[in-house]
């Protein structure tokens, strides 16, 4: 899954068209990471199927939804999981925009599958997603990936100690 999303936009040629089937490193940036492994790891894979939303065809767009469903469904999942089990505070504001983000990505797969929307809204779709994950990551995840590091610090202390045995 990572394959495609492993490298920076360094290694891009400037000329090369944007295009479907183009890598979602294209758009992704270190600047993005949060200093917690697993959250880091979910958000580069978000870029990747908001990416695929932003690229796909008539053809592969039903298939690009699914995929950006699945995705959304877990890794919102996975933020509201922690932020329950380590009683995060303030987490209502936090869990009504990923609501709200699944809500519209199953309102265009709705539509997509009636034939009611067309490609066009699911490249859309993209764009909004694009615009909202960095506020959204900045503001709320952002905290949580703090809270989380903190906790993992505290409750694994380094404890240096000198060998009694070999010294
Ligand atoms: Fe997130
Ligand atoms: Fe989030």
């Amino acid at each position: 899954m990572f394959t495609n999303v492993e490298h920076s936009h360094r290694g891009h040629d400037p000329e090369a068209p944007v295009s479907a089937g183009v890598s979602a490193s294209f758009v992704w940036s270190d600047a993005r990471l949060l200093g917690y492994g697993p959250m880091d790891e979910t958000h580069r894979e978000f870029y990747q199927v908001a990416f695929d939303l932003l690229t796909c065809s008539g053809a592969t767009a039903a298939m690009a939804l699914e995929a950006f469903e699945t995705h959304a469904v877990e890794h919102f999942g996975e933020e509201e999981e922690w932020m329950r089990s380590t009683a995060f505070p303030a987490r209502d504001c936090h869990v009504e925009e990923h609501a709200a983000v699944l809500a519209s990505v199953r309102e265009v797969r709705a539509g997509v599958e009636a034939g009611s929307m067309s490609v066009e809204t699911v490249h859309d779709l993209g764009m909004h997603l694009f615009d909202w994950f960095p506020g959204h990551a900045d503001y709320l995840d952002s905290a949580l990936a703090a809270w989380m590091t903190k906790r993992i610090m505290g409750g694994q202390p380094v404890v240096l100690r000198r060998s009694i045995r070999n010294s």
